[in-house]
């Protein structure tokens, strides 16, 4: 929630490792403990009442606050240099709990075709049924997605760089196009970090996390998080303290260990997947590479305009389509094959069984997701042993 402690001068690194945790300290402890406790009791009425009033700092009930949650949300906070922040169960949590409360009956979004899967999901099964309108353009095409801007929207929501083609969105192009619409521009910066990109510093009201992948970064906790306007944000935190996706105190805990090396594990992952998608670029059984730092991408240009580095996450199209796929995912030995990204481990999956589960091949196709794609993303491990292991995979191809 709002507070006034700022970014400021202090660097990223400094605040992954010291941001947030200070207030929640408690009898010498040197980590921000675990508080699982329900409510919060109070000896006397008056003081319950001006917690409660939020006139004095403090907790009344988990499902609202509790102290492990807001050290994590006041790390996120600081790294996207926001004013207020407020955590949920998942990702997809702060997603749909952003829009729902954002949106009303007779409302439109703006938003584009390859947004992450269950995002795409809310827009064409969800949202209609409450008679709100989703307008989702080629992200490509950023005079198509200003122009419909234009025609008035309540919300432009956008995702960059998108999973899995690694599309770049110009945030502070369509912003600006947002602002002049008198719409709410939500980013989600899930690819991205906050290592690598401020959504906020570029003109969105609102900036939002998966802390599932690159926060956490260890693929062992849930949980998501909207930074940004304090309006916007109690607004949010008061749906969200309602309908309850509330984020779990150990959650919390791991996420927040997990951020302490984020700034290292993401510099670490921009370099790895960079030399590993130069390597894929060059090899015959890759039809295509998609990773907003190669030269040859289409956004290069915006990526690195808006960028201070291109993430760890790349996709890949093997020639041989998606009986290729099947065969060369099983004989990678440095990667998971899972439904995740973002961790420290290298994780490998096609969109039909991670980002676009949800989906059908048809919807797939639709939004320009191929089926010989492979996402992969890079772990710190050694970059030369991951493109042996990569060499190997792809060898009868
Ligand atoms: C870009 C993006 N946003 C949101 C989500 C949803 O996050 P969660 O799985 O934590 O609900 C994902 C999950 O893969 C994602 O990749």
């Amino acid at each position: 929630m709002p507070d006034n402690s700022s970014r400021r001068a202090t660097s990223a690194a400094t605040l992954s490792v010291w941001g947030g945790e200070e207030d929640s300290l408690m009898q010498g402890a040197t980590q921000v403990p675990v508080v699982y406790s329900a409510a919060f009791g109070y000896p006397d009425v008056d003081s319950w009442l001006e917690v409660a009033l939020g006139r004095r700092p403090g907790h009344i009930y988990s499902r609202n606050t509790n102290p492990t949650v807001q050290a994590f949300e006041t790390k996120v906070r600081l790294l996207e240099d926001a004013q207020a922040a407020t955590s949920f169960a998942s990702g997809m949590a702060a997603i749909s709990n952003t829009l729902f409360t954002l949106l009303s009956p007779g409302d439109r979004v703006v938003s584009v075709k390859d947004t992450y899967g269950g995002t795409n999901k809310l827009f064409l099964e969800f949202l209609p049924r409450f008679g709100i309108q989703s307008d989702l353009l080629d992200t490509s095409d950023h005079d198509e997605i200003e122009a419909a801007i234009a025609r008035g929207c309540k919300v432009v929501y956008l995702e960059s760089p998108t999973n899995p083609t690694l599309k770049v969105m110009d945030i502070s192009r369509l912003a600006a196009a947002g602002r002049r619409a008198g719409a709410v521009v939500v980013a989600d910066n899930t690819f991205a970090t906050p290592i690598n990109q401020n959504p906020l510093a570029l003109g969105a009201d609102l900036v939002i996390h998966s802390a599932t992948k690159f926060l956490g970064g260890h693929a062992d906790a849930l949980g998501g998080v909207v930074c940004g306007d304090p309006e916007l944000v109690g607004r949010i935190y008061h749906y969200r303290e309602i309908t309850g996706a509330t984020l779990d105190p150990m959650a919390a805990f791991l996420l927040i260990r997990g951020m302490k090396t984020l700034h290292l594990r993401v510099e670490r992952q921009n370099e790895s997947a960079l030399g590993v998608a130069r390597w894929l670029q060059g090899h015959p059984a890759v039809a295509a590479v998609f990773y907003p730092g190669l030269e040859t991408h289409p956004h290069h240009e915006i990526a690195r305009r808006q960028m201070r580095g291109y993430g760890g996450v790349l996709s890949f199209m093997l020639e041989g389509g998606f009986e290729a796929v099947k065969r060369v995912l099983p004989k990678l030995r440095l990667a998971r094959r899972a439904a995740n990204l973002g961790s420290v481990e290298t994780v490998a999956g096609p969109p039909a069984t991670t980002s676009h589960v949800e989906c059908s091949a048809a919807e797939r196709e639709a939004m320009g997701i191929p089926e010989g794609l492979i996402r992969y993303s890079v772990g710190i491990e050694n970059a030369e042993e991951l493109i042996a292991d990569l060499a190997q995979a792809l060898e009868r191809e």
